[in-house]
């Protein structure tokens, strides 16, 4: 996505050719992929309607899944819990997805659609925990709008999350970090820990490598990491 004011996204049913992924979201994994204008219609019915599991049954969500390492390592570490991932493009959608069921997960669904638009996509306190795991930095200044992490994005992630919840954060960029963090620690969010170099800090023995992340450590970068709390 290029302009976070950009909240429509292009429909997937009516783009002309579609690619090997496009058709895999709604024939090969039809059953475990939800397009953008099915995951709407799902808001309150994630339990019921796509995991077919008790109200009670955790449901963690992870944003922009990429090419879904760490989406498949949760769901198969933990198969007591669901897990629905969101996904912009295609490609890592499918791999996303594909990864998860070749590992015998039955507990992972995965969505296209656009976090900033997470309202549309559940009630208060439908979802657990939640993982946003090197969102876009949009490092330049006037780009900073875009950035993921704004006091009103915290807002609703908080109002659709479940009390006692985590929501964790990791980015390579030392400056989004910093502005992550501080918003962050101004929101009702609870901050239980946070680091500027994780892979030194206590918090590394816990940790999941993600792709980028391995990309960012071979590239000699600090990793920043914060846990919050949905109090
Ligand atoms: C830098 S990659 C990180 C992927 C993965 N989390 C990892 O750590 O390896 C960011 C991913 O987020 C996706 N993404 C970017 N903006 C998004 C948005 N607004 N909603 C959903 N996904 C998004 C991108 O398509 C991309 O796959």
């Amino acid at each position: 996505m290029s302009k976070s004011g950009q909240l429509r996204l292009a429909r997937t049913r009516t783009i002309p050719i579609p690619n090997e992924y496009i058709l895999a979201l709604h024939g090969e994994y039809g059953d475990w992929c939800y397009d953008e204008e099915r995951t709407p219609e799902l808001r309150g019915q994630w339990r019921k309607e796509a995991f077919r599991v008790p109200e009670t049954a955790p449901l963690d969500f992870e944003i922009g899944t990429g090419n879904g390492l760490h989406f498949a390592h949760h769901a198969i570490k933990h198969p007591e819990r669901c897990l629905l991932g969101i996904e912009l493009k295609y490609k890592p959608l499918i791999q996303s997805i594909r990864r998860a069921r070749r590992g015998g997960a039955i507990n992972a669904r995965i969505s296209r659609f656009n976090a900033y638009m997470i309202e549309q996509m559940f009630t208060p306190g439908e979802i657990n925990d939640v993982f946003i795991f090197f969102p876009d930095p949009w490092e330049k200044l006037r780009q900073q709008k875009h950035r993921l992490v704004q006091d009103d994005f915290l807002l609703k992630l908080f109002e659709a999350q479940r009390p006692g919840s985590r929501l964790i954060f990791k980015t390579d960029s030392q400056d989004y970090f910093q502005w992550a963090l501080t918003r962050f620690q101004r929101s009702p969010y609870k901050v239980l820990g946070h680091t500027v170099d994780l892979h030194k800090s206590e918090f590394a023995p816990d940790n999941f490598v993600t792709q980028f992340e391995s990309l960012f450590i071979r590239q000699g970068l600090n990793i920043g990491y914060a846990c919050m709390e949905r109090v």
